[in-house]
């Protein structure tokens, strides 16, 4: 394969620029010619397609976001769309193509590679909802972030003996409630996963300031099913505390990736243009148990997400 495109899709994420990054560069050190596509999908429709040099993608390693900007395209949802994608890549000679995303971006990948065009998905997406990769790109920054900010609200909980509700983004998983209520110490989280028991919540809450605690920090994830303003309100209620909530939204997608994503992003990358060079079929590549793992693209898009069920009992062990 002589020609491959890259392109970011969907909610941005840290390490992608790494990933783009060793895209571009371990191709071109394979005497590939590789070209960037701006805006995800809908770019790719528009053509906003430009060849990259090892200079395109220099400092950028340590930068959140996208230096090829992403977006999310209604238009290439339709079987239209996905036949002009498929047109455009042609148009341009692209044979391969590299999609750094989440599951939306994903089942884009799966279409175009129904019309022919090798795909690689890296998991590029704050989420941690994607089955065929133990973590995805951006997640532990992403949870490095809610755990700064939980540090910082423990002070000002503690200074007025406050119960603070941090709303914390995931979609449909809990995960980053999940990682960063075990690292931050929280009193308890509320994920998609598990119904929540407000009342339990409270009685927690209670026992806990009868044993001296000073404050309590309640994580809920953006998917859980009460929303975050009731979920306030009924805990100042039943415990008779003030009570604050805390939406981190966007904070989460942005800042300098961590170690972890980079690296996870650089080698999923490197291995995902080592198959596109070996003309292999299509593939999401993760990495699981330490070890870059391609798996076949359609059936990793159909892995059922697992919840770690043990990690969330622990917490209310531990907050006890
Ligand atoms: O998928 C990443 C994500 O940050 C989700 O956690 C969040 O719900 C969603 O994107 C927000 O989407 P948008 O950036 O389009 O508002």
């Amino acid at each position: 394969m002589k020609r491959i495109g890259v392109l970011t899709s969907g909610g941005d994420s840290p390490g992608m620029n790494a990933a783009i990054r060793a895209v571009a560069r371990c191709a071109i050190d394979k005497g590939m010619e590789v070209y960037g596509i701006q805006r995800g999908y809908e770019g790719l429709l528009d053509g906003e397609i430009r060849q990259l040099d090892r200079s395109s993608v220099g400092d950028i390693l340590h930068r959140g976001g996208t230096m090829l900007k992403t977006a999310r395209s209604e238009r290439f949802k339709t079987p239209e769309g996905i036949a002009r994608a498929a047109e455009m890549l042609r148009t341009f000679g692209i044979e391969g193509l590299v999609v750094i995303g989440g599951d939306g971006s994903m089942r884009g990948g799966v279409e175009l590679a129904r019309k022919g065009i090798t795909v690689m998905c890296l998991p590029g997406t704050i989420d941690n909802d994607l089955q065929y990769t133990d973590f995805t790109i951006g997640f532990d920054t992403a949870v490095n972030t809610v755990l700064d900010a939980i540090s910082k609200l423990r002070d000002t909980s503690s200074a007025h003996d406050r119960t603070t509700v941090v709303e914390v983004m995931g979609r449909h998983c809990g995960d980053i409630a999940l990682y960063a209520g075990l690292a931050g110490g929280a009193e308890a989280i509320l994920v998609p996963e598990v119904p929540s028991d407000v009342n339990e919540i409270c009685r927690h809450i209670i026992e806990g300031r009868n044993r001296g605690k000073l404050h309590s920090i309640i994580i809920k994830a953006e998917g859980a099913g009460i929303s975050s303003e009731e979920l306030t309100r009924t805990i100042e209620q039943k415990t008779g505390k003030e009570t604050r909530l805390v939406v981190l939204s966007y904070l989460q997608r942005g800042g300098s990736p961590t170690l972890r994503d980079r690296n996870l992003a650089t080698l999923t990358a490197a291995r995902a243009v080592d198959l596109l060079w070996e003309d292999s079929s299509s593939k999401a590549v993760g990495e699981i148990s330490g070890e870059i793992v391609a798996t076949d693209l359609e059936e990793a898009l159909n892995l059922p997400r697992e919840f770690d069920r043990e990690m969330y009992d622990l917490i209310s062990v531990l907050s006890k």
